[in-house]
């Protein structure tokens, strides 16, 4: 195929792809080259949250774009100012600091961790075994898994792993130089891992003790993923910090760190900032993003769809032994086997499905909230297929 023939010739081959080009897409369909139309739940890793092409985000991107398309932050644009006056009211009341990925989001509130605390002689974070928290160094070595780290060292000082769900570990590794814990509401990249009942308040609680910066990383979480507008919410605990990414501009790239505005104080003129960051695009399709959720009532539409893929996978890990455990919060869906899952992802593929793998063996969905209940049906009824397949061994 041509295309591959331009990415093997042109592109650096730093990521596994699968032989397909896509072409265009729609809600939660996307079509490839040769015209075959598959069903997405797993739509731009989490970035799709509205869908292929959200109507509403398209149309504001269109007009958007044609009145003005990039100032930077040294002037004021009223759309980025309504941008983050709608993030604030949607959380905890605070300010933003706006960039363009969640890998950035992460980076800017490490850096205001540090400048917030340098004055206590403080600089530590704690993060989380199975964490992840993005690819440039600073996130990069928030993120505890070993296997990002290889070949890339010396890494950043400073960071400090955690068992993940181990309130009295943490306990044990604040010390006099610890600032902040760091951590995912529930670890999506890490399997859909959520924590047990009482961890995230019990963080919370640690961090007031201690006089601690509580940092959560919802660029997985949040923006309405798991039925609410952030992850923090479902939970009951609120951050002092909170990054934002992936579906935050309904499928443009997008990102926002948001803090308390004493917090914010830190972040003096001059140390930090994103050249393309709250751009007017972006900021346009995240106000788009944010009044389509609420026109469509997608929050609770989520809630939904956690229910019937909390039915439907249950009732297929009663037939299925391969299943060993489902973890559901709104739309995101993990599902651990007893197997490795890339051929299950492979097998799904072939029957025109598309969902992902992580960690091995948890098959990770991150469907649209604007998936119908039929398609959800649909994503459920391939799904037992394959795995009933899987266990009768007619296709490991
Ligand atoms: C929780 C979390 N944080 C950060 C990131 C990094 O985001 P990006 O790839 O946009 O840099 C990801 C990406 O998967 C993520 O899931």
């Amino acid at each position: 195929m041509d295309v591959l023939k331009l990415f093997q010739q042109y592109v650096i081959p730093n990521y596994g792809r699968y032989p397909i080009a896509l072409t265009h897409g729609e809600g939660s369909y996307v079509w490839d080259a040769e015209g075959n139309r598959y069903l997405d739940l797993f739509p731009g890793w989490g970035c799709g949250l509205l869908g292929h092409c959200p109507g509403p985000v398209v149309e504001a991107v269109r007009e958007q774009l044609g009145r003005l398309i990039h100032v930077p932050n040294s002037w004021y644009t009223e759309v980025q100012g309504q941008w983050a006056k709608a993030l604030s009211e949607r959380s905890f009341g605070g300010q933003a600091f706006f960039c363009n990925s969640g890998t950035e989001a992460n980076e800017a509130a490490i850096k205001l961790v540090r400048l917030h605390s340098t004055p206590k002689h403080r600089y530590k974070i704690i993060t989380f075994e199975g964490s992840f928290h993005g690819r440039t160094l600073g996130s990069l070595t928030a993120t505890a898994q070993p296997k990002y780290h290889e070949g890339l060292g010396p890494l950043m000082a400073g960071f400090v792993y955690a068992p993940f769900g181990d309130l009295d570990a943490v306990a044990r590794l604040i010390d006099d130089e610890t600032a902040a814990i760091m951590i995912e509401p529930i670890q999506g990249e890490g399997g859909v891992r959520i924590p047990p009942d009482g961890f995230l308040a019990g963080l919370r609680k640690l961090a007031d003790e201690r006089d601690l910066l509580l940092v959560f990383d919802e660029v997985q979480t949040g923006f309405g993923r798991t039925g609410y507008w952030f992850g923090y919410q479902a939970a009951g605990v609120t951050p002092d910090i909170m990054t934002l990414s992936k579906a935050l501009c309904g499928g443009i790239a997008g990102a926002a760190m948001l803090t308390t505005p004493q917090i914010a104080l830190s972040l003096r003129p001059g140390m930090h900032a994103a050249t393309f960051g709250g751009n007017p695009i972006a900021a346009r399709a995240g106000i788009a993003a944010i009044e389509m959720i609420e026109k469509q009532n997608l929050l609770a539409a989520a809630l939904r769809l956690g229910e019937i893929f909390q039915q439907r996978l249950s009732e297929l890990q009663q037939q299925c032994d391969l299943i060993r455990e489902i973890r559901i919060r709104g739309a995101m869906i993990g599902m651990e086997l007893a197997i490795d899952g890339t051929s299950t992802v492979k097998a799904c593929l072939e029957r025109k499905l598309l969902i992902n793998c992580t960690h091995g063996t948890v098959i990770r969905l991150l469907p649209a909230m604007t998936l119908t209940e039929e398609q959800a049906h649909q994503g459920c009824d391939i799904l037992a297929e394959v795995l009933k397949a899987q266990a009768t061994g007619s296709s490991r």
